[in-house]
């Protein structure tokens, strides 16, 4: 054939396939999240095989372990007990609760590595939503930035480098900058949950702090997050809610889900030049977890091509539970 065009003429060799390769994967891009708890035994999380409930001691050598594998970045969510649990959410910001004691435990013992903290009602809840629920069953706006504002505060004061709001009220990056400041934490980033959709594949992580929506109370509980997260159907309002975060002085942008919201990062990565991660969901990784279990796919090959996607979508850093895996086979290949 008189062919002008051979793109396989540079498919040919490693070398070449090397040498156009376009996105790459590092394990500074990654954010390892980790679950913590307040029991004296490491406990495994059925739903999402090689994720654990880490006790803090055991928390610093798993958190140590990912800093030796290049990873700089980690995110830490709290399993509440029960009696600590209020409509009000008011543990959230205990000086002594379990969150801002592991937050100085791993600065103290490892400085470095970048802490980045969740800031939403849903694990501190009675009623398992990020924000305080009426006795309507509305979840109030204003009155839960209140609380949000106290939790980023004590926080930073425990040490934490990078607050994450994930509870999708209107205006809580404003107001938690504002707070941020006020207390001389000007410093401290705000990672924010931008575009953060009500999604069935959150599942898992609800099952590992759990923390899902519950009807314990004589009031309406909503059965779901769909009046503060976004619809899946949209994507015009996700640039909405970045431009929003931008003016309120947001530092990094945030999609998730990440692997069914692709196009997501891709639209965010035009709009904006502010650094964009993408968030690898416990749904998506149980997913892959369960048919690598089955021998249905190839674990490695799959998780790689996955965090690859985001990369090529426009993310700049990926929060994924592969994190240490991920990092252990790119130092192999
Ligand atoms: C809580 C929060 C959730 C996740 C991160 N922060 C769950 C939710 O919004 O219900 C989900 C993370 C995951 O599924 O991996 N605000």
């Amino acid at each position: 054939m008189d062919l002008t065009y051979r793109p396989r003429r540079l498919r040919r060799s490693l070398a070449l396939r090397e040498m156009v390769r376009e996105v790459s994967l590092s394990p500074a891009d990654f954010i390892y999240p980790l679950f913590v708890h307040e029991g004296s035994d490491v406990e495994p999380i059925s739903a999402m095989p090689g994720a654990n409930r880490w006790t803090l001691e055991k928390l610093l050598g798993e958190v140590q372990r990912a800093w030796e594998l290049g990873i700089r970045c980690v995110v830490l969510f709290p399993k509440i007990a029960d009696n600590l649990k209020t409509e009000d959410g008011k543990e959230c910001f205990n000086p002594d609760g379990l969150i801002p004691r592991a937050i100085r435990y791993l600065k103290s013992e490892l400085p470095d590595m970048t802490v980045m903290t969740d800031v939403a009602l849903d694990p501190y809840s009675s009623d398992g939503h990020d924000g305080i629920v009426s006795s309507e069953g509305v979840v109030l706006n204003d009155e839960t930035i209140h609380q949000l504002c106290l939790q980023a505060v004590m926080q930073a004061q425990a040490g934490a480098d990078l607050i994450g709001p994930s509870d999708m009220m209107d205006g809580r990056v404003g107001a938690i900058r504002e707070a941020l400041d006020d207390e001389g934490f000007e410093h401290v980033g705000i990672i924010s949950y931008t575009a953060k959709y009500s999604s069935a594949y959150y599942g898992p992580f609800r099952e590992a702090l759990d923390s899902a929506p519950r009807n314990l109370s004589n009031k309406p509980i909503p059965k779901d997050k769909s009046t503060y997260q976004m619809d899946p159907a949209n994507s015009r309002e996700a640039i909405t809610e970045a431009q929003l975060d931008e003016q309120e002085g947001a530092d990094i942008l945030m999609v998730k889900p990440g692997l069914a919201y692709l196009d997501i990062i891709y639209r965010l990565r035009q709009e904006s030049e502010l650094p964009i991660a993408a968030y690898n969901v416990s749904g998506e990784y149980a997913m892959v977890k369960a048919a690598a279990k089955k021998g249905w796919i190839d674990e490695k090959s799959v998780v790689l091509e996955t965090l690859l996607s985001f990369k090529r979508a426009g993310a700049d850093l990926i929060l994924t539970y592969h994190a240490c895996d991920a990092a252990e086979w790119l130092r192999q290949d």
